[in-house]
């Protein structure tokens, strides 16, 4: 580390006493392992205990019902003290470490110059090994950024799997997403260790087809949100991080979801295994030519940043930074965030750390499975998936399955998830529907914020709706944004399914909670 991060509230040194970072000789033997039952039975057993806490309220469904109509049966207009569990995402709602909050209180609030950008500059170069670091106020300001400098209008981005915001962010400047992932990899029943990974016949048969020269940049997104957290192996990146540069394209790395990715590289593929995750780290960074994150997900805070070893690269984006953001040494955040997602960073190199929400995720799709709930295999990072184009097949596709079922888990217990389907794509420029290749219900696991009693609730509750899965209907629009339309859409239901909803919980939970 260089000598700006020394001063820190907490030093380096208290974060690798606690969470052994540095010399893995350090580590206690099993140390890099999740702990086994004598029972036999998984539990997710958390390495960290709970330190400071925050009431939550169940209201009836009655409650519920006037609720989800508020908010034009779109989760994402909730209020959020009418939530109980809040499993819209995991993005900036992590629960954070001491550590963390101790070093916020340490923050050098100066608008150029703040000592607490050249502490995050170290945390990054410490974890990603890359010297150069442009902040900005989340991830999809990286990815506008990154847009305006690298995409021309009619230029191809290929990528592994869209993420929304990246997406939009590329078209936005008149840029084609290119999608080079295997249709089994959008199959949710479809068992792979790596659904992520790019497919490599198609990048090269994409290359080919559309030549070097119109293609913008190729783009990894470790975890890969939309396909249900599912994970990119290390030996992928090797083999994409060699065709570009063997063509002499910019490989972009969309590291918001690392964490959950570093520890299936780690646990999943066998090569891996003896390495630790900050060698991982490393080790992937050393094959992108820029990262970019947000850290309201990598770093358990609120923010974002680029990190690249390459002037030329670094001085193309530099100028948008307080164009768009804010001065260079603070990119939109809080310099508050910006301490905590330095040592977030930090704590991203323990397996403990990142294993926690991997953990969890099974655990839910194991108890939702015991049910009979139908979720993406194998179960991913960032959250547990519910496959609503199985759940809920009877509604037709144009009526927004996902969606459909995001509403109705609200109702049937306060449950807030967030729908990844159709109605997170924008229209077709002729304006016909979109059909997304998956219809899914993310209900996501911030990082140490739920307990396993919580996800046996989730589990009881989403287990009842199934069994009456043949009460939920469609919805539609009743308002309709043309850009980024699931965030602020409104939507009512197809007739009257869950006024029937209602009457039939309230009849096995009388108390209507
Ligand atoms: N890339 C990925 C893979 C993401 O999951 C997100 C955000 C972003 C970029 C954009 O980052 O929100 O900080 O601007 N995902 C959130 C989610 C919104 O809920 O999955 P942001």
């Amino acid at each position: 580390m260089k000598d700006s991060a020394n001063s820190q509230a907490i030093s380096l040194r208290d974060i690798n006493d606690e969470f052994s970072l540095v010399n893995s000789a350090s580590m206690a033997p099993d140390a890099d392992d999740a702990v086994q039952f004598f029972s036999g039975e998984f539990v997710p057993l958390e390495m960290h205990r709970v330190t400071t806490v925050k009431r939550l309220y169940l209201r009836n469904i009655d409650t519920r019902k006037e609720s989800i109509t508020k908010a034009g049966n779109n989760t994402f207009l909730l209020d959020n003290r009418d939530v109980f569990l809040d499993m819209l995402t995991d993005s900036g709602v992590n629960s954070m470490s001491i550590y963390q909050q101790s070093a916020m209180q340490a923050a050098d609030d100066a608008y150029a110059g703040s000592a607490t950008y050249y502490r995050l500059q170290s945390a990054l170069n410490f974890v990603f090994g890359k010297e150069y670091f442009l902040p900005a106020h989340q991830g999809r300001a990286c990815e506008h950024i990154i847009a305006r400098c690298f995409v021309k209008p009619g230029e191809t981005v290929i990528t592994n799997y869209h993420f929304t915001t990246s997406k939009a962010h590329i078209m936005n400047v008149g840029g084609v997403v290119y999608e080079a992932i295997s249709e089994s990899s959008c199959d949710p029943g479809f068992v792979a260790d790596f659904k992520g990974n790019m497919d490599l016949d198609m990048l090269a048969a994409e290359t080919e087809r559309i030549g070097v020269e119109n293609i913008s940049f190729v783009r990894i997104e470790a975890g890969t949100n939309l396909i249900g957290g599912q994970p990119v192996s290390l030996a992928n990146m090797r083999a994409v991080s060699k065709f570009c540069r063997e063509k002499g394209l910019m490989l972009v790395f969309d590291a918001s979801l690392l964490a959950d990715n570093l520890y299936f590289i780690k646990t999943r593929e066998e090569a891996e295994q003896n390495k630790t995750i900050h060698e991982i780290s490393l080790e992937i960074a050393d094959l992108m030519d820029i990262i970019y994150f947000s850290a309201r997900k990598l770093g358990c805070a609120r923010g974002g940043g680029i990190v690249t070893n390459d002037t030329a690269l670094f001085d193309t984006m530099k100028p948008l930074v307080p164009l768009y953001e804010g001065f260079l040494t603070y990119g939109g955040m809080s310099v508050r965030e910006m301490e905590a997602i330095a040592i977030g960073l930090l704590e991203t190199c323990d397996f403990h750390v990142v294993s926690q929400t991997a953990l969890f995720v099974k655990a839910l799709a194991e108890l939702l499975e015991a049910r009979g709930v139908p979720c993406v295999k194998p179960p991913g990072g960032l959250g547990c998936h519910i496959d609503a184009m199985s759940f809920v097949e009877h509604v037709p596709p144009e009526q927004y399955r996902a969606g459909a079922l995001a509403a109705a888990v609200y109702l049937t217990g306060g449950i807030r998830g967030m729908e990844r389907g159709t109605l997170s794509e924008d229209r077709n420029p002729d304006g016909s529907e979109h059909l997304a290749s998956m219809e899914l219900l993310r209900l996501a696991i911030p990082r140490r914020a739920f307990t396993l009693s919580q996800l046996e609730y989730v589990a009881d509750r989403v287990g009842w709706l199934f069994e009456h899965r043949e009460l939920i209907g469609g919805l539609r629009f009743t308002e309709e944004p043309s850009i980024l339309r699931f965030f602020l859409g409104r939507l009512e239901a197809v007739g009257d399914w869950q006024e029937k909803l209602v009457a039939a919980f309230k009849k096995d939970m009388p108390n209507g909670l």
